[in-house]
């Protein structure tokens, strides 16, 4: 007998290209073995236990603040931790906002992280056509198609998501059937960082599209990254809540990235009308916002501890980006086409010379162990293996089939070493199997 699915559920039985392709591998990872850099994971050293701690102690010693603080919630968020974000963006000129900014808006607190609330956004918007850059945050962009709405992903240059071959390719759509846009402001996987020209141009093309079809089109800026930007002689970017006439923006924050994952705290600035009402509700039906406790503590950490830790954790990324790409000088220079990273984030998006990097590639066959070749796998115990993501899974673009993208989150210095060192034996064995090949 089978089931009777929903069309979600049947687009979900088809694992994600990205699930696919680490499954086999998470089974049998061999722990100071094999590397991951494929995986979003921050830096354990950067998680602040003992700022948790003493976040914990205090909310539970002080009930009279923070109410009920191992209790159910509600939908839309501790007033506590919605306080502490608007105070943190007030106090540090977050995106050049200021207390005017956030009239006419709600922050809301996702169920599980910005994921849930990128989530929600997808339950209650119309499917249809999603702007967004290439190339693009594959785990959303999946989740979207599995939901029914079309991914048009405009090529970036090295300013974000390109807005005169965007303004082109809307010439040949129904502009009825544009459902968001969708823009990731330290862009996953190239770390390219969206500038305030492009903000303001895509929020004024939104506007523009919004008024002639009478149809609202939100705008959705997802700035995961942009607590991390970590070079110090880039300038901090402006909101794209700053160039918002109409109520279209949305900006949507993490925690993930500069407190802790685990806490799960994502947040968003929307406009105060039926779209947050719609996203409340969602969050409502699914359990509530953010366990309450982590709530506080993320309230907590806000207010007491954020910018030590914003040092601490933009310091680490910094001396670590800068390591390695001396390691990419050092081993990969014959066969590294051009890079994009090292200034955001924690990944690098690499272009190759010639390799292709897709699955089933000599290159992805190499670091995966799975040549058939003895020699090159290893017998019995397979040599250490390395996991990335494939451009192809995050890009349509040709060129995506030469394209990975390396995490520096997780792994340690040392690792990375032996990582990109693989990478090149890898590159070489893919030069010696094409020319045997021809
Ligand atoms: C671009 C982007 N948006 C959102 C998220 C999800 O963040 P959260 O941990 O708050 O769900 C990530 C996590 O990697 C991300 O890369």
């Amino acid at each position: 007998m089978n089931y009777s699915f929903s069309a979600l559920a049947q687009a979900s039985l088809t694992p994600s290209a990205i699930n696919e392709l680490t499954a086999g591998f998470a089974e049998d990872f061999r722990e100071g073995v094999d590397i991951n850099l494929g995986v979003g994971y921050v830096n354990d050293r950067t998680i602040p236990f003992e700022a948790i701690q003493k976040a914990y102690a205090e909310i539970v010693a002080r009930p009279e603040r923070y109410r009920n603080a191992l209790n159910y919630g509600g939908a839309e968020g501790s007033p506590n931790l919605r306080r502490s974000i608007r105070e943190y963006y007030l106090k540090n000129g977050i995106g050049q906002l200021n207390a005017q900014h956030f009239q006419g808006r709600r922050i809301l607190i996702g169920a599980n992280g910005a994921t849930s609330l990128l989530d929600a956004l997808s339950d209650v918007l119309q499917p249809g056509v999603v702007i967004t850059a290439d190339p693009y945050y594959y785990i959303y962009t999946e989740t979207l198609e599995r939901k029914g709405f079309r991914i048009l992903a405009i090529p970036e240059d090295e300013q974000g998501l390109d807005v005169d071959l965007l303004e082109e390719a809307v010439q040949t759509l129904d502009p009825r059937t544009i459902s968001f846009f969708y823009l990731v402001t330290v862009n996953n996987p190239s770390t390219v960082i969206l500038s305030d020209a492009r903000r303001k141009s895509l929020v004024a093309l939104a506007e523009s599209l919004s008024c002639q079809t009478g149809v609202k089109i939100p705008v959705v800026f997802d700035k995961a990254y942009e607590d991390i930007i970590h070079n110090p002689e880039l300038a901090q970017p402006v909101s794209g809540l700053r160039y918002d006439t109409l109520g279209l923006v949305l900006e949507v924050g993490t925690l993930s990235k500069i407190l802790a994952p685990a806490l799960r705290i994502g947040y968003a600035l929307v406009p105060d009308d039926q779209l947050a009402d719609a996203l409340v509700q969602r969050t409502s039906d699914i359990g509530f916002s953010s366990s309450l406790i982590n709530q506080e503590i993320a309230g907590w950490l806000l207010d007491h501890h954020i910018l030590v830790q914003k040092e601490k954790v933009n310091r680490g990324y910094r001396d670590k980006a800068l390591y390695i790409q001396n390691l990419f000088r050092r081993y990969l220079s014959n066969y590294l086409e051009s890079y994009t990273g090292g200034e955001a984030g924690f990944y690098f998006y690499l272009t190759l010379n010639q390799v292709r990097t897709d699955k089933g590639s000599p290159f992805f066959q190499f670091l995966t162990r799975t040549t058939g070749d003895p020699s090159a796998d290893g017998c019995p115990e397979k040599k250490p293996r390395l996991v990335y993501i494939p451009g192809s899974i995050c890009s349509r673009s040709p060129k995506s089939l030469h394209q990975l993208r390396l995490s520096y989150g997780f792994e340690e210095d040392e690792v990375f070493e032996r990582a990109v060192q693989l990478i090149a034996e890898a590159c070489e064995y893919d030069r010696v199997a094409s020319l045997s090949s021809k």
